[in-house]
Formats: structure tokens, C-alpha cells, sequence
């Protein structure tokens, strides 16, 4: 296999691993905690916000060196330019955002702050989840626009 297989398999693999723990969190975990999950929700968020923290910075890291690769391999760097492939600079942005989540904010202690400081708990719960359902809507939505465009669709 050349390098820009294993590059895409990389890119896919790690992809598939970081937003599907995000769909997981998403649609099965944070909807249990809203309905009485445990006496302890924010205890069970942490128990996997810290398993799942670390695995999400390597599969990050992992997407951005392999995307970086293959723009260089493909000598697509014009294609930032360029209207059709808004999925590439939407992929970009997306990753860059989530630089700033999880090796910034996060490590900085925004997420415990947001978590121990509202005093609505129920009212910050259904923030949380708002904002990790956005995420993901926004993930998909670029898989798919990744998807069909590279195949030409
Ligand atoms: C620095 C960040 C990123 C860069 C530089 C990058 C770059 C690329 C490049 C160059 C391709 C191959 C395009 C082609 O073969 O024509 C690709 C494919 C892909 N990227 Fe990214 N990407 C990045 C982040 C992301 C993120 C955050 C996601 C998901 C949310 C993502 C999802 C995908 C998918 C699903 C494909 C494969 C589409 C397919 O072959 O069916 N990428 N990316």
C-alpha cells in the first residue's frame, strides 16, 4: 500500500474511533444522565470524560498529520480555494476547534468550571448536550460532504 493509503486509512480509522465516542456520548450516555442516571451524574461524566479525553487528543493528532500528508502528497493545496471543496476547509476548521477544546480549554479546566459552576444542574446538563449534539450534526455533515466529494459526487 502506498503512503497516501495508509494515510486515508489513518485519516478514516481515526475519525471513526473520535466521532463515534462523540455519537456515543451524544445519543446514549448524556441522554441517560438527564434521566437519572446514578446518585452521581457528574461523577460518571468525569469516569468517562477522562477515559475518553486522551483517546480523542491522539485520534486528533492522528487526522490532522495524516491530512496534512495527503494535501501535501496530492499537491491539494489550491483546493482550499476552491467553492466545491468547502468540506476540506469545513474538515480544517472542525479540527481546529477541537485543537483548541481538548489540548487548551479543557486541560485549563473550562469543562469542571462549566460543570461545578452552574447552579441549574438540569438546565446545564441539557446545555451539554445541545452543544455535543451540534458537534456531531456538524461532524456528520462533513463526513458526508467528504464522502460524496472525493468520490467525485
Ligand atoms: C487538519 C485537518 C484535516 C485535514 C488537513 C484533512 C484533509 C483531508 C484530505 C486531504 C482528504 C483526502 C481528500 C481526497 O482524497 O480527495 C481527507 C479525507 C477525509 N477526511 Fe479529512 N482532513 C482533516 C480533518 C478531518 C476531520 C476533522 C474529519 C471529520 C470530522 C475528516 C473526515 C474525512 C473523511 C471522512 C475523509 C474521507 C472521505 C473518503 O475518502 O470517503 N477530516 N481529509
Amino acid at each position: 500500500m502506498s503512503g497516501l493509503g495508509i494515510a486515508i486509512v489513518i485519516h478514516v480509522l481515526a475519525v471513526v474511533w473520535w466521532i463515534g465516542g462523540l455519537a456515543f456520548v451524544t445519543a446514549v450516555f448524556l441522554p441517560a444522565v438527564r434521566h437519572g442516571l446514578g446518585s452521581d451524574p457528574r461523577a460518571a461524566f468525569y469516569q468517562i470524560e477522562n477515559r475518553f479525553a486522551p483517546q480523542a487528543r491522539i485520534a486528533v493528532l492522528l487526522i490532522g498529520a495524516s491530512g496534512l500528508y495527503m494535501l501535501w502528497r496530492l499537491h491539494a493545496w489550491n483546493w482550499l480555494a476552491q467553492a466545491s471543496f468547502w468540506w476540506l476547509d469545513a474538515m480544517i476548521l472542525y479540527w481546529l476547534l477541537f485543537v483548541l477544546l481538548l489540548f487548551v480549554l479543557e486541560p485549563a479546566g473550562l469543562l469542571k468550571r462549566a460543570i461545578h459552576g452552574a447552579a441549574d444542574e438540569a438546565g446545564m446538563w441539557r446545555r451539554m448536550q445541545r452543544f455535543h449534539l451540534l458537534m456531531l450534526a456538524i461532524a456528520l455533515i462533513i463526513i458526508g460532504a467528504a464522502a460524496a466529494g472525493t468520490h467525485g459526487f
